[in-house]
């Protein structure tokens, strides 16, 4: 298990906002939604393809190529084409910080 890291400030990401970060060299998409925040994977389990430019729209972040919509607790695949979910990542804030934790390995 990895420890938490500093990926960005809290008051850089606004309600209903995306923001692409690095966690130890993984793209990973930070989402702020009804004061949550949520942390994706930037990378599509439909293609592989990186999500930047992806919304979210009614609860769900949406893919902006082809539409799939993906779960923001647990990045479940909630509909075509994607069937597999997309890895999501441990969020807290931490004094100001927006912090992550790497459990890939
Ligand atoms: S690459 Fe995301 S839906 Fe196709």
């Amino acid at each position: 298990m990895g420890d938490w890291t500093t990926v960005e400030g809290d008051a850089a990401l606004a309600e209903g906002a995306v923001l692409n970060v690095d966690l130890d060299g993984a793209s990973v998409l930070l989402v702020r939604h009804e004061g949550c925040v949520y942390a994706l994977e930037n990378r599509c389990s439909h293609d592989g393809s990186e999500m930047d430019g992806g919304q979210i729209i009614d609860g769900a972040f949406v893919c902006p190529h082809h539409g799939a919509r993906f779960a923001l607790a647990d990045g479940a695949a909630l509909s075509a084409p994607a069937y597999e979910p997309v890895t999501v990542f441990p969020v807290r804030v931490e004094g100001g910080c927006i912090q992550l934790k790497d459990e890939r390995w």
